[in-house]
């Protein structure tokens, strides 16, 4: 069991102005902040990284969403990470997510649903090497 994951507070979160209080949810869960930091996707980046989805039906809207503005990836550390942060989370459809759940407080659908979170330890991986060196994750470990 690998005790990191990769979060995503997607771009509707950013235009809410809610990025402080999803972290501060984040945060009073138990989980730690590796490495933070904003970024615009391009289509290749968004597709990449969603490319599991690529025959999906919904797989241009979610590109396209996701590069419609800025992304806060975020690194998170905490034991069971991977599970425990799609708990936090809640379902992909808000309207199935459980009460307090982050999608279920903030979420408006089921295509913007405000944070994203990996679905698997060597996903976790994967996802958080397409965002952030090794050097980053070292430099900021421990701060
Ligand atoms: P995520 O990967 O973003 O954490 O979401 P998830 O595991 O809960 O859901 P997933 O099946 O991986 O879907 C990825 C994202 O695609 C959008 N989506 N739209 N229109 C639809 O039916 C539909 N289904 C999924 C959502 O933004 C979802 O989070
Ligand atoms: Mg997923």
């Amino acid at each position: 069991m690998s005790n990191r994951t990769l979060a995503i507070l997607k771009p509707d979160c950013v235009r809410k102005n809610l990025i402080g209080q999803v972290i501060a949810k984040i945060n009073e869960a138990g989980f730690k902040v590796l490495a933070l930091k904003m970024v615009k996707l391009t289509g290749d980046s968004a597709g990449g990284f969603y490319e599991v989805h690529k025959e999906r039906p919904f797989y241009n809207d979610l590109v396209a969403y996701m590069t419609s503005g800025a992304c806060v990836p975020i690194a998170l550390e905490k034991e069971n990470a991977v599970e425990d942060f799609r708990k936090l989370i809640g379902a992909t459809d808000p309207k199935n997510a459980e009460p307090g759940t982050i999608r279920a407080i903030y979420a408006e659908s089921i295509e913007q649903n405000i944070v994203h979170g990996s679905d698997s330890d060597e996903n976790a991986a994967k996802e958080i090497s397409h965002f952030f060196s090794r050097k980053e994750l070292l430099e900021n470990n421990g701060l």
